[in-house]
C-alpha cells in the first residue's frame, strides 16, 4: 500500500504518469466519472484550507466517490486529546483513503504508519506540501511545455513555505534546472533543504534578496505568502510581511512568456492588477490541483496500473534521542516511536520532520 507523504515517494516515471492521467481527465472527464463510485475519501484537516480540501473533495466527487471528514480540529476528538495515530486507525475503519493536513511537522507520516489505508500529506506545518507540488508540476508543464531547462525563481517566505520545499525536491530530478532563491535573510531556505536537496543533488542555485534583479532571467516566478501563522515573534512578521509585492510595472523587465505562479492564498504579495496579465497562472494552477488530485487518488487506490515498492530509507529507533524541533509531531503525539534516519551528509535527522538531531 502506498501513501504520499513526500513528493520523492514517487519516481519521475510515476509523476509523468500522474501528469499524463490528469491531462486526460481534464480532456475526457466522463471517462473517469464513476471509477471511484464505491470509495470514500476522508479529509482530516486540522488547519484551515480552501483549495486543498475543496479540490480533494471535488476530485473524489468527480470520480464518483463520496467524502467525509472535518475541517476544524476542534470538532474532532483531537480536542479531547486523541492521538494522530489513533485518529488514523479509526478513520481506516470508515474510509478508503485519507487526505490529512496538520500544523505539526510529520503528523501525516505518523498517520501513514498507523493507518491501514493510503494517507496523503495535504500539508504538514512548514515542512512539506506534496500535492501542491503536483499542481505546480502540471502548471509548469502546461505553461512552458517542459519540466527541464528552466530558470525558476522562488520568492517570499522560503523558510516556512512548505510548498517551496516540496517543489525544490521535485525539480531536483529534472535536467537543466536553475533555482533562484529570493527572500529576506531571515526567511531563507532551511538548512535541511539545502543539504538534502540543493547540495546533495548538485542543483544549480543562487540566493538574492532582490526580486527586480532576478526577474529578467526567470521562466517561472513562484511567489509565496509570508506565513504569519508560523512566526513565534509577531513583530518579526510585521517587519517582513511586505518584503515582496509583485506589481505590473515590475513585470516590465520580465520575459513575455514568464509563468507567474502562487500556491495561494495570496495576501498582498501579488497586486490584483497582475491577475489580468496573460503571464498570471495562479488560478489555472488551483484548477490543475484538482485534476492532479483526481489522478493521485486513482493511483493510490490502484486504478492506475502497476504500483511500485515503498521507499525505505535507513532508519533506527532510539529510547534516548529526541527531536529538538518544537513544531515536530513527536512533541505532542503519545506513545510515538522516536525514530531517526542517517543521511548521506553524516547528519542524523528525525524521520517525521527531518530536522537535524544534535
Ligand atoms: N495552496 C494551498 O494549500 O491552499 P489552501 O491552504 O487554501 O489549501
Amino acid at each position: 500500500m502506498r501513501s504520499l507523504i513526500d513528493i520523492l515517494d514517487f519516481s519521475v516515471e510515476e509523476l509523468d504518469k500522474i501528469i499524463e492521467t490528469a491531462i486526460d481527465i481534464s480532456k475526457k472527464p466522463e471517462k473517469y466519472s464513476a471509477v471511484c463510485r464505491d470509495k470514500i475519501l476522508a479529509t482530516l484537516f486540522f488547519e484551515p484550507s480552501t483549495r486543498t480540501r475543496l479540490s480533494f473533495e471535488a476530485a473524489m466527487l468527480r470520480l464518483g466517490g463520496k467524502v467525509l471528514g472535518f475541517s476544524d480540529a476542534g470538532s474532532s476528538s483531537a480536542a479531547k486529546g486523541e492521538s494522530v495515530a489513533d485518529t488514523a486507525k479509526t478513520v481506516s475503519c470508515y474510509a478508503d483513503i485519507i487526505a490529512m493536513r496538520h500544523p505539526q511537522e510529520g503528523a501525516p507520516y505518523v498517520a501513514s504508519r498507523a493507518a491501514t489505508i493510503p494517507v496523503i500529506n495535504a500539508g504538514d506545518g512548514g515542512h512539506n506540501h506534496p500535492t501542491q507540488t503536483l499542481a505546480d508540476l502540471l502548471t509548469i508543464k502546461k505553461e512552458t511545455g517542459r519540466l527541464h531547462d528552466l530558470t525558476v525563481g522562488l520568492c517570499g517566505d522560503l523558510k516556512y513555505g512548505r510548498t517551496v520545499h516540496s517543489l525544490i525536491s521535485a525539480l531536483s530530478r529534472y535536467e537543466g534546472i536553475n533555482i533562484v532563491l529570493i527572500s529576506p535573510k531571515e526567511l531563507g531556505i532551511p538548512d535541511y533543504v539545502k543539504a538534502d536537496v540543493l547540495d546533495k543533488c548538485e542543483m544549480n542555485y543562487r540566493e538574492t534578496e532582490c526580486l527586480e534583479e532576478a526577474l529578467p532571467s526567470l521562466d517561472v516566478l513562484y511567489m509565496t505568502r509570508i506565513q504569519r501563522e508560523r512566526f513565534s515573534d509577531p513583530e518579526e512578521y510585521e517587519r517582513l510581511k511586505d518584503s515582496y509585492i509583485l506589481t505590473l510595472d515590475k513585470l516590465d523587465g520580465a520575459k513575455k512568456e514568464l509563468c507567474i505562479m502562487h500556491p495561494l492564498p495570496r495576501v498582498n504579495e501579488i497586486s490584483v492588477k497582475v491577475d489580468d496579465d496573460p503571464r498570471a497562472c495562479y488560478f489555472k494552477q488551483a484548477k490543475n490541483g484538482m485534476y492532479m488530485r483526481m489522478a493521485l487518488i486513482l493511483k493510490l487506490l490502484g486504478y492506475m496500473g502497476e504500483v511500485g515498492d515503498d521507499a525505505t530509507p535507513e532508519t533506527f529507533e532510539s529510547d534516548e534521542l529526541r527531536c529538538q524541533n518544537p513544531k515536530c509531531i513527536t512533541v505532542t503525539e503519545q506513545e510515538i516511536v522516536h525514530a531517526f534516519k542517517k543521511c548521506d551528509d553524516g547528519s542524523v535527522r528525525c524521520i517525521y520532520c527531518e530536522n537535524k538531531v544534535e
